[in-house]
């Protein structure tokens, strides 16, 4: 029996010129690059330019995309950015995105899910596909946390930087195992009662402002680990699939030690592991495309591997999800 599938058919990336090192940051704020890469793995992030929108970045990031898959954009019929620093509060930024690249026919919308916001996102159009009213998706994370980071606070803004990365997917009739290429399972969670623990202090709706990242840092921590696994067990359990079948993990970038904690609780080999986490520090939703595109541009991905996603942010939100590429 086939089934339909979402079929990644290419992806891309994009950062911000401007590279803010550890060293630099240390002259404005008291830290060192040794606590920054010792407790984070971080050594630079990208910082969007004056006048560089969340929705340029996309539009880059998609616009590589689009190339790599060797695609009319104008084949593209469902656009959803994960994004936490939409452009404006309205209209989402998936229409500017969609605008910049040309493309009038279709839906585009803004999905928010901080740092998760990639896997819901992938998860969402790998929906819209399935039910074959949309046939080729553009899943954009894009990011420009800078602009919401209080760079007064060590705690947070070490932690932050811009970025987008982008895949096309097209909904692909596949025989109906879990040999078929494509998004074989997601598992998506989130639990408000820890909404306080990372968020913005300001919106439209409460203050009127834009506000700044506030996060107890070491809460956030504490659960990362433990619930990341669960949703990967969950996805190796809906497919049948085990760690060792796996043959790369890329995670959201927030944390080194949370990447490495997971992996070692997942059991899964360190060669495996796709970390961006060290150049890009956390671009939150726009994360793990940074990352794939990374992993695809240096031969590492490549067609027929099983690529297992995972992400725990804001919210909290957590999700992870099985593709084969
Ligand atoms: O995508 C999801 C979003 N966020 C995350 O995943 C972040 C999750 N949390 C973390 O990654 C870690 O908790 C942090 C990297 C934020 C902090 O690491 P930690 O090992 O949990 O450190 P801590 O918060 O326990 O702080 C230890 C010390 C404190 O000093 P005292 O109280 O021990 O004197 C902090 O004030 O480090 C101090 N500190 C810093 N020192 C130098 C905090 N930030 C800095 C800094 N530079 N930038």
């Amino acid at each position: 029996m086939s089934i339909l599938r979402s079929v990644v058919l290419g992806c891309g990336a994009y950062l911000p010129k401007r590279i803010l090192s550890n060293d630099d940051l240390a002259r404005t704020v008291d830290t060192s690059d040794e606590w920054i890469v010792q407790r984070t793995g971080i050594r630079q992030r990208h910082v969007a330019a004056p006048g560089e929108f969340t929705s340029h970045l996309g539009i880059a990031a998609a616009g590589a995309a689009i190339a790599d898959a060797g695609v009319d954009p104008q084949s593209i019929d469902l656009i959803v950015v994960a994004t936490s620093t939409p452009d404006n509060t309205f209209p989402a930024t998936a229409v500017s995105v969609q605008d910049g690249l040309g493309i009038t026919g279709g839906a585009a919308f803004d999905l928010q899910a901080v740092c998760s916001g990639f896997v819901f996102g992938l998860a969402t159009a790998d929906g819209l596909l399935r039910t074959r009213e949309f046939k080729r998706a553009l899943v954009i994370g894009a990011e420009t946390f800078s602009r919401i980071l209080d760079w007064t606070d060590r705690t947070t803004c070490v932690l932050f930087g811009d970025g987008a990365g982008a895949v096309v997917l097209e909904g692909q009739d596949q025989p109906g195992t879990t040999e078929d290429r494509g998004v074989l399972t997601s598992r998506l969670r989130s639990d408000g009662r820890y909404k306080m623990k990372l968020y913005v202090d300001g919106g439209p709706s409460s203050t009127g402002t834009v506000g700044h990242l506030r996060m107890e840092g070491r809460e956030v921590f504490r659960h990362a680990v433990a619930m990341i696994s669960d949703v990967v067990t969950e996805a190796f359990r809906e497919t049948g699939y085990c760690v060792d079948d796996i043959d790369w993990f890329v995670p959201h970038q927030a944390n080194q030690r949370i990447i490495d904690g997971s992996a070692r609780k997942l059991g899964i080999d360190p060669k495996k592991i796709v970390s961006t986490v060290d150049r890009h520090a956390n671009t939150s939703a726009a994360s793990i495309p940074l990352a794939l595109a990374a992993a695809r541009a240096d031969g590492r991905i490549k067609h027929g591997d099983l690529v297992l996603l995972e992400a725990m942010g804001g919210g909290f939100t957590w999700g992870a999800l099985l593709l084969r590429w």
